[in-house]
């Protein structure tokens, strides 16, 4: 079984759908730890709960953004992961950090990307006049929620939804998608080649497959 560890800010409703789902037998990929940038993140508590190893490493406690990476850096180092899940971390990685896990970072936004990057997703899609909104996990690349698709699943906007009715719906897909999705990493179905923005899914999709 592939080792992950999850990184968290908030709450970890997606880090809890990992969970449970990594708790089937069959399931290729196990949790070994879950790493917070907040000390207050609500998530540590419940991966706590259910006998994960929790960090939390709080961005003010060090220097610089190169200090604090390196300390999540070293603590990686002892946890050998497999596979990082970014599941509402609300923090951009250096390009250092991400080659050193190249296509091995994977992340979920809430819209369909490229459409809606950044914050705010919600409200942007229901001012755009969306009729469709939804969530994307994708391997992390340097750029905000840039790098190739693994999957997504989309649900409708409803007339006056508002951007908190919307993230609702909207959450409970995420929690079918990124189990669906970090499968097929852990069972090497999907994957990024040469630090270029390719998904063997795609490619898989493109056959038609
Ligand atoms: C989720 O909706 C996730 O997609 C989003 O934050 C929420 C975290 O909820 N992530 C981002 O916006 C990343 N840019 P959770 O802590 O309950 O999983």
């Amino acid at each position: 079984r592939k080792r992950v560890v999850v990184f968290i800010s908030g709450g970890g409703s997606n880090m809890m759908a990992l969970l449970k789902a990594t708790a089937a037998p069959d399931y290729p990929a196990e949790i070994v730890a879950v790493i917070a940038d907040k000390a207050d993140a609500g998530g540590l508590a419940k991966a706590a709960a259910e006998g994960i190893a929790t960090f939390a490493l709080v961005r003010k406690d060090f220097t610089s953004k190169d200090a604090h990476e390196e300390a999540i850096l070293s603590q990686l180092e002892a946890l050998s992961p497999d596979i990082i899940c970014l599941a509402g971390y609300m923090r951009l990685l250096s390009g250092r950090f991400i080659q050193r896990y190249e296509g091995r970072i994977i992340n979920i936004h809430p819209s369909l990307l490229p459409l809606f990057p950044g914050l705010h997703t919600h409200q942007r899609a229901i001012d755009a006049g969306m009729r469709v909104a939804g969530c994307t996990v994708h391997f992390v690349t340097e750029g905000m929620d840039e790098g190739p698709v693994i999957g997504q699943a989309a649900v409708p906007v409803l007339t006056g939804d508002t951007a908190d009715a919307l993230a609702a719906r909207v959450l409970t897909v995420e929690h079918q998608l990124y189990p669906q999705s970090l499968r097929l990493l852990a069972e090497g179905k999907v994957g990024m080649e040469d630090g270029k923005a390719i998904s063997l899914a795609r490619t898989a999709a493109a056959h038609g497959r």
